[in-house]
């Protein structure tokens, strides 16, 4: 998820790129760049890129205002790193063979190794690492052809798969800028005389507040003249303009109140983000990113799983799987313990290690001494460069893009899907699971983006949470029970609810009650039953009669129309059906959104929890 910004009219170009970029830099922070027709007609473009904050651009780009040396179009770029490391050579923007286009994009191009391999066939050469570069060369090929810059950005458009939203620049044809999207967000910002693009509309705000959301397959060119919008098969498309009310902050948190429950409602786009690339919606599969052979994945007979927190949980949910495919053993530690109980490890042993950030120091180090051992190393994690990426003999990223809120929400969906994707890789490298079985998973886990969108955006199970939330804010205790991969959840929900509400909340498998924390309960304590369709349902059922004949107000998690969660019940709220193994992907919507509004209720910031960092660098 990076930001990208792009401009053309009387202005000096310079400061409304950097200041854009600058309101667009919680969707990435890797590096920024810009580029602009040369000084003063020069032939060429000035094109400028750092590592890191848009901060260190301005430092190296930045000159005094009011001095627009010429240069009243340019284009912009922050970079959330998914496809080559943050460096300056992989910033954005990036040019083609002859220094004069230039292009930014956001999102992730599926077949850049095919196109990088005929461009060079073809004898383009390349600067970077990334996918985005190809973009450049294909817009070069085009205009060789002696077609203008949005003819040439329509064709190369048409050539790429997967998300994206480009804007390109042309040193030759220094009045127009060119932007097209599919699957990754542009809008156009239509000033008087000026024109912008931008990845959301916070960097259009200052100048204007009249927009058009451009359209997946759309293509847009934008001069003082005006912009001109055609569709990815030429055809002519009229523009449809809009006002936008909110204000800057609320523009960066789309309209949503804070950016917890902005990245609750983003998983569907992430979960699809990080299966785009290795899973077809047909059942291919293919970790191209994963370095390790099948025979040495053969050689492993025992798998380690170490993370923190809600990474952990992460873990803890992927052993169901891992174990039911691939047929092998998995230990799940908690990273603070795996490091200093020494655990018997050696070469036929995988650790898999799960960090969002890339920098929980326990994990971190958890990875370092299983190498020590001389274990196999396999990582996920959501930050490009991250020290835990730099540790592993394999890394497979999540695409979440960055995660604001403190409480991970996205990063903890898009790390289950990834783990999910090794297992099967894993068991069909192994012959544990059958190429069709696998199949069938990957075809029902490319059902879960929409299943989340419909209870996400549906009028009942958010509104149902709400209420939930308002009778239960005052409670001093909560239980969250589940069995099989409802265990798992019922540890995540608690811990969501404890560290945004400060409220006390534990976690058990719910065969686990009558063992002891059965004693908690008392009248009116809620009890929050994870009761999605799985092999111990019934079981489940009979533990929720258990909690309630000892007075607890049992809120369910349960499929549409269950009528025997309904009977056991004070509150269910409904979730789309999907196969049990799968079934966290729609569970954790409901328990992530019951403690965001709990936590709202009781005046708590989501964002910012007390007490918490959103990466622990300290054991
Ligand atoms: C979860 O909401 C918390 N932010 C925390 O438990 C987190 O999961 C844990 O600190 C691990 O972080 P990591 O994934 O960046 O390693």
């Amino acid at each position: 998820m990076c930001g990208i910004v792009g401009y053309v009219g009387d202005r000096s170009a310079l400061p409304v790129l950097l200041e854009g970029l600058k309101s667009l830099e919680y969707r990435g922070y890797d590096s920024a760049g810009i580029a602009l027709p040369a000084r003063n007609g020069a032939p060429g473009l000035e094109v400028v890129r750092r590592k890191g904050k848009v901060d260190e651009l301005m430092a190296a780009a930045g000159r005094p205002p009011g001095v627009a040396n010429g240069q009243h179009a340019g284009i912009g770029h922050t970079r959330w790193a998914t496809c080559g490391e943050p460096s300056e050579t992989n910033a954005h923007p990036h040019r083609d063979c002859t220094g004069n286009v230039a292009i930014v994009h956001n999102g992730i191009i599926e077949n850049h190794v095919q196109l990088r391999q005929r461009l060079a066939a073809a004898g383009h050469t390349f600067a970077s690492a990334t996918d985005s570069e190809v973009i450049a060369h294909l817009v070069e090929v085009g205009l060789a052809t002696g077609a203008g810059l949005l003819e040439a950005v329509r064709t190369a458009a048409s050539e790429l798969h997967g998300s994206f939203a480009i804007v390109a620049i042309d040193a030759r044809q220094p009045g127009l800028i060119v932007g097209a999207r599919v699957d990754a967000p542009l809008v156009l910002g239509l000033g008087e005389g000026e024109y912008f693009f931008a990845s959301d509309v916070a960097p259009l705000l200052r100048y204007t507040r009249r927009v058009v959301w451009l359209a997946d397959g759309e293509v847009a060119q934008l001069s003082r003249a005006g912009a001109r919008i055609l569709g990815l098969d030429g055809t002519e498309h009229v523009p449809a303009s809009s006002e936008v009310a909110w204000d800057r902050e609320a523009a960066e948190k789309a309209g949503f109140p804070d950016f917890m429950l902005k990245e609750i409602h983003e998983q569907p786009r992430t979960l699809r983000d990080t299966l785009r690339g290795r899973a077809e919606p047909t059942g291919e599969l293919a970790l191209t990113e994963l370095a390790i052979s099948p025979a040495e994945l053969a050689a492993v007979n025992k798998i380690f799983i170490v993370a923190c927190g809600s990474s952990y949980h992460a873990g803890l949910v992927a052993k169901y799987a891992f174990e039911r495919w691939a047929r092998i053993p998995v230990e799940i530690d908690v990273a603070s313990e795996f490091r200093y109980r020494d655990p018997v490890l050696d070469g036929a042993t995988l650790v898999v290690g799960i960090s969002q950030s890339g920098e929980t120091a326990d994990t971190l180090a958890a990875i370092r001494y299983a190498r020590t051992q001389g274990a196999r190393t396999i990582v996920i994690t959501n930050v490009v460069g991250s020290s835990i990426s730099r540790e592993a003999d394999a890394v497979l990223y999540t695409h979440a893009g960055p995660e604001i809120g403190v409480a991970a929400t996205k990063t903890l969906t898009t790390q289950i899907a990834a783990l999910w994707l090794l297992g099967l890789w894993f068991a069909e490298g192994t012959g544990a699971l059958e190429r069709a079985a696998a199949a069938d998973v990957i075809r029902e886990l490319w059902r879960c983006p929409e299943l989340m969108e419909s209870f996400l955006d549906g009028a009942q199970g958010p509104a149902a949470l709400a209420g939930i939330a308002e009778r239960f804010a005052t409670a001093p205790g909560w239980l969250f029970i589940g069995r099989g991969v409802g265990f798992p959840l019922a540890l995540e929900g608690a811990l969501k609810l404890k560290e945004i509400s400060y409220l006390h909340a534990e976690g058990f498998a719910a065969g686990e009650m009558k063992h002891g924390p059965i004693a908690l309960i008392d009248k009116g304590m809620p009890v929050v039953a994870i009761a999605t369709h799985s092999r111990v349902l019934g079981k489940l059922i009979s533990n929720v009669e258990e909690a309630r004949a000892r007075g607890a107000s049992v809120v369910a998690i349960a499929q549409h129309g269950d009528e025997r969660v309904l009977e056991v019940a004070a509150d269910v709220v409904a979730v789309p059906q999907t196969a049990e193994l799968l079934s966290p992907m729609l569970d954790l919507l409901p328990l992530q959104l019951l403690a965001y509004h709990v936590a709202k209720l009781r005046g708590c910031d989501p964002d910012r929890p007390r007490n918490l960092a959103k990466s622990v660098t300290v054991e």
